[in-house]
């Protein structure tokens, strides 16, 4: 079954102290109220910045449905890569989730999808699970190529794997213009993008696999926009920047199923 999820991106924000207070504050609400309370029992991810990993793994232990995630990983193992931090490693913080191939590491650190397809799957072979992130911009959509764009990031990002492999995955749609900019694309936009990207799993993979598949919306996403954007049929919840900064807001969006 295809699980609704409510994750958090965020980025370069938060102090290890701030985030620590974010994610305890998060966490008391769900204590309060667990999420297989909830109808959609949705799952919650925080993606931290690498140095936090180690203590909101310790903050969220015990909490049912609620995982901690890297924002990147390197293509490699080990080893002379300096300033770069490993799949192992991150595994090893005692976190699940890794995301891979966010606008801003494609667009400001020039990863490219074969780059991301290598990270993708030394994130795999290491036992994690990933957030691969896919997504058009406004000139690309303004000339009607966003169907082509996220295909093209799909098939040469992800399309390459087996099954198996495969079955790790979680896809988020962003459109990049809408990313941080207050814009959210109307639910019939992301409808139809997540629609279009199952149907490509489905001919990829087959239809189980596809409909297993979680597909998340991001961008501009937030506590009063999530539940039009969440009703739609192949909209599996959502990968939440600035929204996820504040425990109230993100508590909501979590609510919103
Ligand atoms: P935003 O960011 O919600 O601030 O638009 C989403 C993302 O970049 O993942």
């Amino acid at each position: 079954m295809r699980k609704k999820i409510a994750a958090g991106n965020w980025k370069m924000n938060m102090t290890l102290e701030e985030g620590k207070k974010l994610a305890g504050e998060i966490c008391d609400m769900i204590s309060k109220r667990p999420l297989k309370t909830m109808k959609a029992n949705p799952g919650v991810i925080f993606f931290t910045p690498f140095i936090h990993l180690v203590e909101i793994s310790k903050i969220i232990r015990g909490l049912e449905g609620v995982y901690v995630g890297a924002q990147n990983c390197y293509s490699k193992p080990s080893g002379a890569y300096t300033g770069e931090v490993s799949a192992p490693m991150i595994r090893s913080a005692g976190a699940t989730h890794v995301l891979i191939g966010h606008s801003e590491r494609r667009n400001l650190f020039d990863e490219h999808n074969k780059m991301l397809a290598a990270k993708a799957s030394i994130a795999i072979e290491n036992g994690l699970k990933v957030v691969f992130c896919c997504g058009e911009s406004l000139g690309e959509r303004e000339n009607k190529k966003h169907f082509d764009v996220v295909e093209q990031q799909l098939k040469e990002g992800l399309f390459w794997m087996d099954e198996e492999s495969f079955s790790n995955i979680i896809i988020a749609y962003e459109p990049v213009w809408a990313i941080g900019t207050g814009i959210t694309a109307t639910p019939v936009q992301a409808g139809e993008m997540h629609t279009l990207i199952r149907k490509l799993i489905s001919e990829k993979f087959g239809e189980k696999i596809a409909e297993n598949c979680t597909i998340l919306y991001g961008g501009s996403c937030n506590s009063k926009n999530a539940q039009e954007l969440f009703q739609q049929k192949n909209v599996d919840g959502g990968l939440i920047g600035g929204a996820s900064l504040k425990a109230g807001d993100f508590f909501k969006i979590i609510q919103s199923f």
